[in-house]
């Protein structure tokens, strides 16, 4: 480990890609401490698979902030704690907004205090909306549409506040679909409750659900079925680490897509599940859901420019074949 490398506090780090974020930072060096109030994500995992201390608390606890902030030095802040489902959102709101919008002012208001400036950033591309081109790029119109998204995009615009007024740096990733699990099968998706398609393919052919649903088959798309940009979380956390690299050398605010470029389709995944679980996996049509756009999908040419960052696992078959490999040995056979 080099003594340069300055500690980074990950909030959020026991949850899916916070933690496959830390585990990036650790291999390249990094120290780092999580703060998750670990209403969601898995402690247990962060204690067997990563080196980094987790402190129990919540981003909207400014006292336990100042208390971090005092006795860490930490250079850098990875702010992945948030509320992320969001069809509940829109029930929530008052929630939502209050964990993701307060829990991360109250976050940047600590740090501008301590003087610590660097800032990367989870945000989604579900603030662009109905997407009017495909392949979105970063300067597509934001019209979020539901209280989640809308969260994601206040920040957005604090961040660019914060950075005029107080000279704080962030880098904003604004993720396409998470998808996969580390390549060596230590860490993987689960949420409770799952809404990601890949999971619940993949717990289908475990045999731990009946069926997997498909929303909308009469879409203009090639197969009729809705296209989403699928990115391998290893992905994702290789673009964190270059994100912190890029603000150490004093790169300014900056908006990133974090996507594949190249999107796949409901039926395609589901294909691809059967083939690689070598199961059947039933699936059942329905109707579309409604703002479910067709296609989804996000240019990743300013990632690359900017970071200089490939993602190393663009192809759905390794995307799930890590899924497969995490799933098996996560949650067993189903009846
Ligand atoms: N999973 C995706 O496909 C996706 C897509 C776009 C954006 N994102 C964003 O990425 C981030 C991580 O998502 P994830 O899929 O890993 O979710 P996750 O639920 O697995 O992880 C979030 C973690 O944050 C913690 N947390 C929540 N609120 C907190 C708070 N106020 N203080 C401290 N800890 C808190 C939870 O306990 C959990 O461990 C989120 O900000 C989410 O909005 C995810």
């Amino acid at each position: 480990m080099s003594p340069a490398n300055p500690t980074i506090l990950v909030t959020g780090g026991a949850g899916y890609i916070g933690s496959h974020a830390v585990l990036a930072l650790e291999a390249a060096g990094y120290p780092v401490v999580i703060l998750d109030s670990l209403e969601y994500g898995h402690p247990e995992l962060a204690q067997q698979h990563l080196k980094a201390e987790v402190i129990v608390g919540s981003t909207t606890d400014r006292l336990l902030l100042d208390q971090i902030f005092a006795t860490h030095k930490i250079g850098a802040v990875m702010h992945f704690a948030a509320y992320i489902a969001v069809g509940e959102s829109v029930q929530k709101p008052a929630e939502y907004y209050h964990n993701n919008v307060v829990g991360t002012l109250t976050l940047l208001q600590a740090m501008v205090a301590v003087g610590v400036k660097q800032l990367v950033f989870s945000s989604t591309c579900a603030i662009y909306g109905p997407p009017k081109t495909i392949p979105i790029p970063e300067d597509h119109p934001k019209n979020p549409i539901s209280p989640y998204a809308t969260s994601k995009l206040m920040v957005e615009q604090m961040l660019q506040d914060f950075e005029q007024a107080y000279g704080l740096n962030a880098v904003v990733f604004r993720y396409f679909n998470a998808a996969g699990a580390d390549p060596q099968g230590r860490l993987g998706e689960d949420h409770q409750p799952e809404t990601h398609l890949i999971p619940l393919v993949l717990m289908t052919a475990l045999g731990h659900r009946e069926s997997i649903s498909i929303f909308g088959t009469d879409y203009d798309t090639p197969d009729g079925t809705c296209i989403r940009d699928y990115i391998h979380v290893a992905d994702l956390a290789d673009a964190h680490v270059k994100g912190i690299d890029y603000l150490s050398q004093g790169g300014q605010t900056t908006f990133i897509n974090l996507g594949n470029g190249n999107g796949f389709s409901v039926r395609q995944v589901i294909d691809t599940a059967r083939r690689i679980t070598n199961c059947e996996i039933p699936a059942v049509e329905r109707d579309r859901r409604p703002g479910d756009p067709p296609s989804l999908v996000g240019s990743s040419e300013r990632g690359k420019a900017v970071l200089g960052w490939e993602p190393q696992y663009p192809d759905v078959e390794s995307i799930i074949t890590h899924a497969w490999q995490w799933h098996q040995q996560r949650h067993g056979w189903g009846k």
